[in-house]
């Protein structure tokens, strides 16, 4: 039986991913994406503002060289002006460098070469470039429902749309769809530390592309910045002053399997995510986005069954809505952290791997999950070969699979086996009470 992960080998631009290879077990490499001083084509020549690069990740299995963006200064604008005179030098890297006085790259907008994002955060235009831990007063913050489990990380999310653009929410299935050019952020934190920020980018109508950003300054330093990821997955191990963290960056792959064309590329925002009163608001979400204008008309309220609970207590997020069962706990924990893989027509991600459908929506007998034979056979420790067996959790696939350690090897049965290496304790039990407290298969 081969549990090994599909690995993508291509870019983050989901139309062009090509080749699908089995095998190669993550390599979540601890080395650094040393990255070289290959930009500068455009004038970065003064002082020090070379450091900047596009990063093209040496030693990653990298598929064709992320070239230089034509310089992507740290500082002082887009090159040109002063060009090679490099009469800005010796001024250090401030500001001075060119044309752009204290402007920066970005205006929080896809790059015109996906292969060459901005190298650092504070350049983006997403965030401020003084104080890169707060957004740009553009981005627009929200929360969701039913959170994705990341290894325990609080995180934080908002949208940036271009001008004069409008979110535009699908009648039908609820999906909040963005406008060519919108830029969704979300960041990592522990302990108010700030491990990762993600930009999601919507570059093209066919396309987005995904970047992270790993971050300066944990332990005891000042965060003032965060450099681009590249192509492939990176790792820090870092101490927050409470508790050390283990931290795996997503390949750009990654990116583009969570977040695939059938999931409808962004991931939370849609009626039953974004339905709910934010911490410390007192209007709901729904309402508040529809008085800033951010809809192209206002959209239907969901009703009350397609509204996601948060599926258990969270530190961030409070605790579930007291009125919501055990059963719509555990189908808005699958939504949120499963759906976007396991649902019908995810011919790209699951082919030829199971289609059964873990979406909120669908009832568990369509699910084809309960007393439904595995494809992928058993897992290590369990003889059973159902994917959800009534009342008996150790004997669900799905259950074991959540429960299962990650492993660096290609023997890894862990679900979901991308972007999180510790087991979600909280998720565990609660599908594990949800299948105890299924009887019989519908
Ligand atoms: C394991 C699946 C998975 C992977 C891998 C993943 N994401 Fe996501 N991401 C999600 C889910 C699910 C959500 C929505 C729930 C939430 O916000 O917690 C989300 C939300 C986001 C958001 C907020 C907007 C949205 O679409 O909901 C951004 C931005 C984002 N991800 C960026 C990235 C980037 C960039 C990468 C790769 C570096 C990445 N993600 C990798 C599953 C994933
Ligand atoms: C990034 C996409 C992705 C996400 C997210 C994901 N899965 Fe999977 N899942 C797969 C793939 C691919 C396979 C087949 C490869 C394998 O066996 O590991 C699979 C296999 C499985 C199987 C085995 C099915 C069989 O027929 O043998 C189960 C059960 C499962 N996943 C449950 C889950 C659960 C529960 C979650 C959420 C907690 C989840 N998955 C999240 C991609 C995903």
């Amino acid at each position: 039986m081969d549990y090994s992960q599909q690995r993508a080998v291509g870019v983050a631009l989901l139309p062009l991913i090509g080749v699908l290879v089995g095998a190669l077990s993550t390599g979540c490499s601890s080395s650094d994406n040393t990255s070289s001083n290959t930009s500068g084509a455009g004038g970065a020549a003064a002082g020090t503002a070379g450091q900047g690069t596009a990063g093209s990740n040496v030693g990653t299995s990298g598929a064709s060289g992320v070239g230089g963006s034509g310089g992507a200064p740290v500082s002082g604008g887009t090159g040109g002006a002063s060009g090679a005179s490099g009469t800005a030098g010796s001024a250090g890297s401030g500001g001075s460098g060119g044309s752009g006085g204290a402007s920066i790259d970005g205006n929080c907008s896809p790059p015109d070469d996906v292969y060459s994002p901005i190298q650092n955060l504070s350049q983006t235009g997403c965030v401020d470039p003084t104080d890169p831990t707060k957004l740009t007063a553009r981005a627009i913050p929200y929360e969701v429902n039913s959170p994705l489990w990341s290894d325990g990380a609080d995180k934080t999310r908002a949208f940036v749309l271009p001008d004069g653009k409008k979110i535009h929410v699908d009648a039908t299935t609820g999906k909040w769809v963005f406008p060519v050019g919108s830029v969704l952020i979300k960041n990592f934190l522990f302990d108010g530390k700030f491990v990762e920020t993600r930009l999601f980018m919507h570059v093209d109508d066919m396309s987005w592309a995904g970047y992270s950003y790993k971050w300066n300054g944990q332990g005891a330093d000042k965060q003032t910045e965060a450099t681009v990821v590249g192509l492939d997955r990176d790792e820090i191990m870092f101490n927050t002053g409470k508790q050390t963290v283990d931290w795996f960056y997503p390949s750009r792959e990654d990116c583009a399997k969570c977040h695939n064309d059938v999931a409808g590329n962004s991931l939370g925002p849609d009626n039953g995510q974004m339905y709910r009163i934010a911490t410390g608001h007192t209007m709901n979400q729904f309402d508040e986005l529809n008085a800033k204008g951010v809809f192209d008309a206002t959209p239907t309220l969901p009703s009350a069954a397609q509204v996601l609970p948060l599926p258990y207590h969270s530190n961030q997020l409070g605790d579930p809505p007291a009125g919501a069962t055990l059963d719509q706990k555990a189908r808005s924990y699958l939504q949120a952290n499963c759906a976007h893989c396991h649902q019908p027509n995810n011919g790209f991600i699951m082919s030829p791997f199971p289609n059964f459908d873990l979406r909120y929506g669908t009832s568990l007998k369509d699910a084809k999950i309960c007393n439904a034979e595995v494809s992928k056979g058993a897992v290590p420790g369990s003889t059973s070969t159902k994917i959800l067996v009534p009342g008996k959790p150790m004997d669900s696939i799905l259950w074991l699979r959540m429960n299962a350690a990650y492993t660096d090897t290609g023997t890894m049965v862990r679900m979901p086996q991308i972007a999180t290496h510790v087991v979600d304790a909280a998720g565990v039990k609660l599908i594990g009470d949800w299948i105890t407290a299924i009887t019989t298969c519908p």
